[in-house]
C-alpha cells in the first residue's frame, strides 16, 4: 500500500507518500480501511521530532485515529465485526494509511447517522474534554475556562462545559473571528491567549454574583481545562478561584517553567489545584463507553464535530504546514 511517512523529523517537506507492506491484523486486533483520518496536534509533535526521548524514529507512519470499514480480524477477534463501521485508535501511528492496525479493544462502532469524517473529529477529541473536565469535578453552575480552546479538544470542551450548565465558559483563542466562532459553541467570554478579554462577557452569569478570587472576581475560573501549557501556566493558575482546579490536558507551548509549582503553594490559602491529564489512565471500556455516547450526541446533533478542512492523504504535508501556521480551527482529516 501506498503510505504516508515521516522519513526525515521538522518541518512537513519530510513527510512523503512510499510503498509500505500491508498490515495483517495481529492476535485480538483488525484492519481497518480508513475513509477518514484525523491529523491530531499530536501527530505534528511527533513529525518535528521532539519526542525522540519516546522512541520514535524516522520512517514511521504517523496517525492514531482513523474511522472506516473493518475488512480483516486477527485471531479470537469476533468475525462479525468485518464489514462494520467502525472509529479505531492505532496508538501512535499506523493511521496515515489506506488500512490501518488496530487491538479490538480500541474501536468503537459508528451508530446510523454519523460520519467516519465527524467520528475522527470526535473520537478521542471529545473523550478527552469529556474525561478532563470530569478530572477537574466541573459542576454545573461554575466558572469553566479553556485554554487552546480552537482546537478539536477545546472545542468539544466547550460545547460540553456549556451543555453541563457551567456558569461561565471562557475561551482562549488567537483572534476575535475565532471568538466568535466559538461563541456559537456555547462560549460567553473570549480571552485573547495571555487570557485578557476581547468582548464583554455573555450568558447566565454575565451579569450576576462574582465569585471571590483574583482580579474582579468575574476573572476567576473554578475550573481550568489546559491544551496549551508553557510559559503561561504559571499566569493562568493565578486565576483560579479559591478551590479551582487545572487540568493540563495537552502542552502544544512546550512545557511549563520548572518553578511553576511555586507559584501554586505561595496562593495555598486560595486552596488551588493543579493536575495533568491523559486517557490513556481511564479503563479502555470505560473511555468506549463515554466514546459511543459522544457519537450518539453527534449522530442527533447534541454535539458538533468542527472540521477545518478534508485533504486527500497525499495532502498530509499541507495538512501539518496549516497545523504549524495556526491557521486551523476544529480538525483536519484526510481520505485515502
Ligand atoms: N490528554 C490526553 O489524553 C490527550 C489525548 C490526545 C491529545 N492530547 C494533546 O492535546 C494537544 C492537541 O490538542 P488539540 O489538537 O485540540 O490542539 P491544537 O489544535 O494543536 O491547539 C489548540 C489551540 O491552542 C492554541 N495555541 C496553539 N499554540 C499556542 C501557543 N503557543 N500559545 C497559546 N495558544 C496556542 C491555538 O488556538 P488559537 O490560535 O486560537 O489561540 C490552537 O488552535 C497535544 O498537546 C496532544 O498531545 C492529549
Amino acid at each position: 500500500m501506498r503510505a504516508v511517512v515521516i522519513e526525515r523529523f521538522g518541518d512537513p517537506s519530510g513527510m512523503a507518500v512510499r510503498e509500505v507492506p500491508d498490515p495483517a491484523p495481529a492476535s485480538g486486533g483488525v484492519v481497518v480501511e480508513p475513509e477518514a483520518i484525523g491529523v491530531g496536534g499530536v501527530d505534528a509533535v511527533i513529525r518535528r521530532g521532539t519526542l525522540g526521548g519516546y522512541g520514535f524514529t524516522e520512517g514511521l507512519i504517523p496517525g492514531s485515529e482513523v474511522a472506516g470499514p473493518v475488512t480483516a480480524v486477527g485471531e479470537g477477534v469476533d468475525p462479525s465485526w468485518l464489514g462494520r463501521r467502525v472509529w479505531a485508535f492505532t496508538g501512535t501511528g499506523g493511521g496515515y494509511a489506506p488500512q490501518a492496525a488496530a487491538r479490538v479493544e480500541d474501536i468503537t462502532a459508528l451508530p446510523r447517522g454519523l460520519s467516519p469524517v465527524d467520528a475522527v473529529t470526535l473520537g478521542s477529541a471529545a473523550t478527552v474534554a469529556h474525561f478532563a473536565l470530569a478530572h477537574a469535578h466541573f459542576g454545573a453552575g461554575e466558572r469553566v475556562l479553556v485554554r487552546g480552546a480552537a482546537g478539536s479538544i477545546g472545542i468539544a470542551a466547550v460545547e460540553l462545559a456549556a451543555r453541563g450548565r457551567a456558569g461561565a465558559v471562557a475561551v482562549t483563542t488567537s483572534s476575535p473571528e475565532r471568538g466568535e466562532r466559538l461563541r456559537k459553541l456555547g462560549a460567553t467570554l473570549v480571552l485573547d491567549r495571555a487570557g485578557r478579554r476581547e468582548a464583554p462577557e455573555t450568558g447566565p452569569r454575565a451579569a450576576g454574583p462574582r465569585p471571590s478570587g483574583e482580579g474582579d472576581g468575574r476573572d476567576a475560573f473554578d475550573v481550568i481545562v489546559d491544551i496549551v501549557g508553557g510559559d503561561g501556566v504559571p499566569a493562568f493558575l493565578d486565576r483560579l478561584a479559591p478551590n479551582g482546579r487545572m487540568v493540563v490536558v495537552g502542552a502544544v507551548a512546550g512545557m511549563p517553567p520548572a518553578d511553576f509549582g511555586a507559584r501554586l503553594l505561595r496562593s495555598f490559602q486560595q486552596s488551588r489545584s493543579f493536575a495533568t491529564f491523559s486517557l490513556d489512565t481511564v479503563p479502555v471500556a470505560r473511555r468506549n463507553a463515554v466514546r459511543a455516547e459522544l457519537f450518539e450526541d453527534a449522530a442527533n446533533g447534541r454535539l458538533h464535530p468542527v472540521v477545518d478542512a478534508v485533504l486527500p492523504l497525499d495532502r498530509a504535508a499541507e495538512a501539518h504546514r496549516r497545523m504549524d501556521d495556526g491557521s486551523v480551527f476544529g480538525r483536519v482529516v484526510l481520505t485515502p
